[in-house]
């Protein structure tokens, strides 16, 4: 296959109802009203050309060389921004418009490097194409005369290059910055002939960029180029793919040479992103062929011994007969596995298969545990299902966002785009988060409301907005009337509108002034369409499932639920988190949710996998370490996924982990986890399997093969070939057959299949006889329970308090740069915007101890201490600090503690009572941590070589 060419339409694709019909170059066209008559001719094949249109952004009409004649008007318009009417007639072709066109070209190639052979953009560059469409030949103006030829070319950024001279000055990466990314980073600086673009005055590195891309994109020349289309020249050809960092789920050209990608592009059908990207997935890909990815498996007989590298077969063979020795030993429940988010839907259905199937118990659990398991549960209760309610595009038909507990613009920075293009519109903003994050006021956007409510009390929050809309007559009735139990609509009425519940009540415990909590309430309750998006700061808490459940019942009371523009939209962490979850990771629910108690359940299950399912649930992944810590758990496998830098308190996680007598670990690199690895099985990344990732709105998106494994096998080969050293048979040529299997075991899944994503681009689930092509929409007409189903959401404080000894509370969370545990971002260039983990804390805080900016500082809770740079900042509320996770030897989880949800065991990452000292020196942890990460390394040359 060659490189996939997406039509570009030279100005944004309209949708109206209207449609408008006229003749271009004589040939009838009939499209929406408000399109553009460039846009229209390409719907005959005419493409006009063009330099400063591009159907990404709307037009500005710079370049001239555009321009149509239209029947009895005057001159020579822009096409690009006249709009079609009733009966126009248009050509295209005239000599008056080649002659326009050619005198507009000549003008910018004299003032433009003749390079073009040794450009790096030869081939792919609109400049060039545009002037063999036009038909120059020559430049009658000659090139000595003024130019920018000798403008500095600005390097600083790693990934993409700025080199003035071969700008023409059109605006596009200008409009990009602002209409796409909606960071306003560039300008056109100077007047006339000095016109330029400029960063702000400074270098790119230096200004506000966010390094999304969206200019380098739009860039017609090679002003704006990736260096990697420098260093390694044009790709040859393209697969579309899925990001594999976070939940949005971009879709992704991979360009390539042979199996070498030169550059991701993000792919304008994908529905998740529509063309757009951010750091991680447009240019943190190297990370695939990084010198320290592993590809041979090894094994040691103990934690302290080096590696030794062995064949596929011996690795697997010895994982498998040690896991038949410790059930053998200490019982069928001895062992486990732990299914990755960031590993394929097939993947991870095959690991929670081999658990059940191979390992015959239900000890299988996924890193959903620690970030959206009470989503899970909360959104199952009210709504009777485990995910969000919308598509992203939902978010364009909002009027108030009440965004709790999420950063979007650095966890979700794609749909944190169309969040503030939306805002810009016009659409009001409530957001309830302890930290002012950049959402609160950035350019051209500014929260209406930041509510900075106390980490811990996010259900105290949610109730006093509830009690407003129900003591002040602004429920919308008529929908709980209609779609609601009315009877837990009462009780929970009654017990919202307690005392205890009102704002004034609860501004002592949140800290959030009552008039402002009774205005943003107002203001949310009396939107068109309210509603509410939420990330890690809503779930990794003791009361997580609780407040999931307070968000559903006010979304429930102000009729805020099935159709678009509203919702209760959980941001999910990893790209395939929702997935993992819908696979059955859960130890106590198969595919699709259903519990593992249901009998006729598991009877399908049996049939198609000849076995006997075990009706009780098995050990989540707090529960293997404890058991681990008593004896009782011997043995787990880890797909993708590194506990011991991830799960709270490091130090028992790190005991239970020395525990246990086998752990065999499959990750692309030496993690953490690795450390206490007895097998280590190389993992693929997403660029060498093909498969399916499911995003945070339920979208079902292809991720494809672009090149060979580097280990020779994909992630769930191994897994098969451990299932049949196990004694369990597996059969699968290729994952397809995998997802067929999902599919016939799985109603809302009963539709899906690789031919008919292929077909549809990407499928939302439910996607079965009733909706067979998927469900971009929830609960439309009822919930998927039937009637929806208000919870009593009590507030109850965390066991975790602040004393004397530990006054500050710790709160964590995510940086643009970084991505989770770091694994994959550390080992690329966006290491250069956060080199290490920092801590932040308000300058009130670091004043009373003595902390400037930059100090080494002990971070110290009733779990642990490390030592960490101190950042000084007003982001931060008095009383709380802040830090990333992103570096091991930072230690955060060192720090957190055991406390986790009620209802599902996750932690709670954002409440640990703490102390910050000024310090000289990193904590005993760090210091074994470092000398551990040597040893982890040590690989004894392989047998098999030296004999050679
Ligand atoms: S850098 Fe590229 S997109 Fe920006 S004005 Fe110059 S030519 Fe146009
Ligand atoms: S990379 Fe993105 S943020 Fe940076 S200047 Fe370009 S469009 Fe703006
Ligand atoms: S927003 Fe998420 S899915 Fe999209 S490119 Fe960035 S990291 Fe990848
Ligand atoms: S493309 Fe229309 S004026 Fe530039």
């Amino acid at each position: 296959m060659g490189l996939i060419k997406e039509l570009d339409f030279g100005t944004p694709i309209r949708v109206a109802e209207k449609t408008v019909t006229l003749q271009i170059d004589g040939m009838s066209v009939t499209v929406p009203e408000g399109t553009s008559v460039m846009a229209a001719a390409m719907h005959v094949g005419t493409n006009i050309p063009r330099l400063c249109a591009t159907d990404m952004l709307e037009s500005f009409g710079s370049c001239r060389l555009c321009l149509v004649e239209i029947e009895g008007r005057k001159g020579t318009p822009a096409s690009c921004t006249t709009l079609v009417e009733p009966g126009m007639k248009v050509s295209t072709q005239t000599p008056r418009l080649a002659k326009l066109r050619k005198g507009v070209m000549e003008l910018y190639i004299s003032d433009h490097p003749l390079d073009c052979l040794t450009c790096a953009a030869n081939g792919d560059c609109e400049l060039q194409t545009q002037a063999g469409a036009v038909g120059l030949r020559d430049v009658r103006y000659g090139y000595d005369g003024a130019n920018h030829l000798q403008a500095e070319k600005d390097q600083s950024n790693p990934y993409f290059s700025f080199d003035p001279a071969k700008c023409i000055v059109c605006s596009r990466c200008v409009r990009a910055c602002a209409e796409v990314q909606g960071t306003f980073a560039l300008t056109i600086a100077g007047r006339g002939f000095g016109s330029h673009v400029s960063p702000g005055g400074v270098d790119f590195m230096g200004s506000e960029c966010v390094s999304c891309g969206a200019c380098v994109q739009a860039c017609p020349t090679a002003t704006l180029i990736e260096k990697t289309v420098i260093d390694r020249g044009q790709p040859e050809h393209s697969e579309i793919t899925t990001c594999a960092y976070c939940g949005v789920g971009c879709s992704f050209k991979a360009e390539m040479q042979g199996s070498t990608v030169v550059r991701m592009v993000p792919f304008k059908d994908g529905k998740a992103n529509e063309g757009h990207s951010c750091i991680k997935g447009r240019f943190a890909w190297g990370y695939a062929t990084h010198k320290e990815r592993m590809t041979k498996p090894m094994v040691r007989a103990k934690i302290t011994d080096p590696w030794r590298e062995v064949s596929w077969d011996e690795a697997i063979n010895h994982a498998a007969s040690e896991f038949k020795r410790l059930q053998a030993t200490y019982g069928r429940d001895a062992v486990g596995g732990i299914t990755s988010s960031r590993c394929t839907n097939e993947e991870t259905f095959l690991v929670q298969k081999l658990v059940r199937a191979g390992f015959g118990n239900n000890n299988v659990d996924t890193c959903a545990r620690v970030c959206h398991s009470p989503t899970g549960y909360g959104l199952a209760q009210t709504f009777g299902t485990s995910a969000g309610t919308q598509d992203f595009k939902s978010v364009d038909q909002t009027d108030v966002i009440l965004l709790i507990g999420a950063n979007p613009t650095d966890a979700h920075p794609v749909f944190a785009s169309r969040m503030k293009k939306r805002l810009r519109q016009g659409a009001k903003l409530i957001v309830a988060d302890p930290r002012r994050i950049d959402l609160v006021k950035t350019a051209h956007v500014q929260a209406d409301f930041h509510l900075p409510l106390l980490p811990g009390t996010n259900v105290a929050l949610i109730n006093a907005i509830a009690h407003v809309v129900v003591t002040e007559g602004l429920v919308d009735e008529a929908f709980v009337r209609e779609r609601c139990d009315l009877q837990h609509f009462e009780n929970w009425a009654r017990f919202i509108a307690l005392e205890k519940n009102a704002p004034e009540a609860t501004e002592r415990l949140t800290g959030v002034p009552a008039a402002d909590v009774r205005a943003a309430a107002r203001l949310f309750a009396g939107a068109k369409n309210g509603s509410i998006y939420y990330g890690l700061g809503v779930t990794e808490h003791s009361q997580g499932s609780t407040m999931v459940m307070g968000m559903a019942n006010l979304a429930m009371a102000t009729g805020n639920i099935g159709r678009d523009g509203v919702g209760v939209n959980p941001l999910r962490g990893q790209n395939n988190v929702q997935g993992s979850c819908d696979m059955g990771s859960f130890p106590h629910e198969l595919s699709g949710y259903r519990h593992i108690s249901d009998e006729a359940t598991r009877d399908m299950f049996n049939h198609l996998w000849g076995v006997t399912l075990s009706p009780d649930p098995g050990l989540r992944i707090p529960n293997m370490f404890d058991e681990a810590i008593y004896g009782n758990f011997k043995g787990l496998y880890v797909q993708g996924e590194d506990i011991a830098q991830s799960d709270p308190n490091t130090n028992h996680v790190e005991k239970a982990l020395r525990a246990m007598e086998c752990v065999v670990v499959q990750d692309l690199f030496l993690c953490e986890t690795a450390k206490f690895a007895h097998v280590f099985l190389p993992g693929s990344s997403f660029l060498e399997k093909d498969g399916t990732f499911t995003n945070a709105e339920r979208r079902i998106s292809r991720v494809r093969q672009v090149m060979p494994p580097l280990a020779g096998l994909a992630d769930w080969e191994v897994t098969v070939k451990l299932a049949r050293a196990l004694g369990y048979e597996m059969n699968y040529g290729h994952p397809s057959e995998i997802m067929d299997e999902i599919a016939a075991l799985t109603p809302t899944f009963t539709g899906v299949s690789f031919k008919r994503i292929d077909e549809l681009g990407s499928i939302q689930w439910p996607c079965n006889d009733k909706a067979p092509l998927g469900t971009p929409i929830m609960h439309v007409d009822h919930f998927v329970r039937g009637l929806g189903k208000f919870m009593i959401t009590e507030f109850v404080a965390t066991d975790e308090r602040t004393g004397p000894r530990f006054p500050l509370i710790l709160t964590t969370g995510r940086i643009l740069s970084q991505y989770n545990v770091g694994a994959q971002t550390r080992r690329t260039d966006n290491n250069q915007w956060h080199p290490e983990d920092m801590l932040e804390i308000h300058p009130f805080d670091a004043e009373s101890r003595g902390i400037v900016d930059g100090d080494l500082v002990a971070l110290s809770s009733r779990s642990g201490d490390v030592a960490l740079r101190a950042k000084v900042s007003e982001r931060m509320q008095p009383g709380v600090v802040y830090t990333t996770f992103h570096h091991p030897n930072s230690g955060a989880n060192v720090v957190t503690t055991d406390y986790s949800d009620w209802a599902t065991n996750c932690p709670e990452y954002k409440v640990t009572a703490v102390e910050v000292r000024r310090s000289n020196h990193r904590s005993e942890w760090q210091e074994q941590d470092a000398a551990d990460a040597v040893s982890l390394r040590r690989i004894m040359t392989p047998v098999m070589d030296a004999a050679e």
